[in-house]
């Protein structure tokens, strides 16, 4: 039995148990929070089905609905802009805060973004500089690293910036500053990541150009003005979500779990194949483009090494990617992986604690961690801390079907912020 006290903000689970069935999880965030912005910005109604269901993508269509947009149903009716009455609250969404800024460096009015008391520890000097650079005012505190953010902005001019961290988040907001400014706005990445962005300002019309950067061996992404058109887009389902599933088939005993219509679009699916080398039984069935059913099983898994520039394609799976580590055979090490450390926790500390608390050998490292996988088995239940990150109380839930005896899981209520009926499908699946 599994049993949440939403009292105690605790989850109780019991280990030992199998996963089997079919999982439809909820529509992808990042691609959800775009959905809404862009929606916003086209002349006319979009019809957008599947978002997600979490409070992050909440908090981002509150923002959209108090700055004018119309919401019905599916439908997203945008154009008809004007400066917000009150601060936006963004919640615990650290997508949500960088890519509105961007979006409000281009509307000429003011607006005030705060969230929760992890979003005011995260870096926001990263979305700030550029924005700055185009020409938007905005400040935070110590100097604008931190929010709150006061965003005046106006009419910018687009820049030519090379991503100084690998963030999806970085680009976008630039990119969507970009589509308002004069001229033309480039961003150069090194290191690929993930092209939500890029993608969804295509659907909506924008004069947009993605191409390798013979220089770096990165990419380039290019975007002048443009008047955003309605769009309608089916989101697809959230691979960072799948991801919990899959590894809880590869470890829970006698299990079979099959994830239905998954984006596997570039820079989102590269936990998979760090699972494939690791050893676990993977099918996936091409449904469509960028999307696939998954089905993974139980397996014996062996250590990898995971680094370098698949990194920013897997960096919200590490948590549960050290789940599966924690069960296979050798040491595995994540490194290059130092983003962690400014995630809505510290999770380099927080994903050890975790692994501690469930009995695993793991040490952090400045960019990363190692695990010293115990085999299948080794899991023993424990008291976990979530630390308010909905990764980490995920991660604990599927590494505690694996384990002998019980896990508690306190701070069980971040899991909110993303997955709201991930405890639901926890029950329907596992036996
Ligand atoms: C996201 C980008 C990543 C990721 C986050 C979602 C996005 O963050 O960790 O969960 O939607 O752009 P960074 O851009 O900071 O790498």
């Amino acid at each position: 039995m599994t049993t949440g006290d939403p009292s105690a903000d605790r989850l109780l689970v019991q280990g030992g148990r199998s996963v089997r069935g079919v999982v439809r999880v909820p529509g992808d965030k990042s691609v959800s929070h775009r959905a809404l912005l862009l929606a916003a910005l086209a002349e006319g109604t979009s019809v957008v089905h599947g978002l997600s269901t979490g409070q992050d993508v909440a908090h981002t269509r509150a923002a959209m609905a108090a700055m004018g947009v119309r919401f019905d149903g599916e439908q997203i009716t945008g154009g008809d802009l004007h400066e917000p009455g009150q601060v936006i609250d963004v919640g615990n969404s650290g997508t949500g805060i960088r890519l509105l800024a961007g979006w409000c460096a281009a509307r000429p009015w003011l607006t005030i973004l705060q969230g929760d008391a992890s979003i005011a520890r995260r870096p926001m000097d990263r979305v700030v500089e550029p924005l700055t650079r185009m020409g938007a005012a905005i400040d935070g505190r110590v100097g604008g690293r931190f929010p709150p953010l006061v965003v005046r902005g106006g009419q910018l001019r687009g820049i030519d910036y090379e991503l100084p961290v690998a963030s999806a988040q970085v680009k976008g907001a630039v990119l969507l500053a970009g589509v308002g400014a004069d001229g033309e706005t480039i961003v150069r990445e090194r290191a690929p990541s993930r092209v939500h962005t890029e993608e969804l300002l295509a659907l909506a019309g924008a004069d947009i150009e993605v191409m390798p950067d013979p220089d770096q061996g990165g990419r380039v992404v290019r975007v002048r003005r443009s008047r955003l058109t309605p769009f309608t887009l089916d989101v697809p389902c959230d691979p960072s979500q799948a991801a919990f599933w899959i590894v809880a088939a590869c470890i829970a005993p006698d299990s079979d779990v099959t994830l239905e219509r998954v984006y596997v679009g570039p820079a989102r699916a590269a936990f998979l194949a760090v699972l494939q080398r690791m050893g676990a039984d993977i099918e996936v069935t091409d449904r469509g483009v960028n999307t696939a059913d998954i089905r993974a099983r139980t397996s014996a898994l062996r250590a990898t090494s995971v680094g370098g520039e698949e990194v920013p394609g897997l960096i919200d799976e590490i948590p549960v990617l050290a789940v599966a580590a924690a069960v296979a055979e050798g040491t595995t090490t994540f490194r290059d992986a130092g983003e962690l450390r400014v995630k809505e926790s510290d999770r380099v500390t927080t994903t050890v604690a975790m692994l501690h608390a469930l009995g695993v050998s793991a040490e952090p490292r400045p960019d990363g961690l190692a695990v010293r996988g115990g085999g299948a088995g080794s899991l023993r239940g424990g008291q976990v801390d979530s630390h308010g990150d909905h990764r980490i109380a995920m991660s604990a839930a599927i590494a505690a079907l694996g384990a002998t005896g019980e896990t508690a899981i306190d701070g069980w209520g971040a899991v909110a912020t993303s997955y709201p009926g991930f405890e639901e499908e926890l029950q329907r699946c596992a036996s």
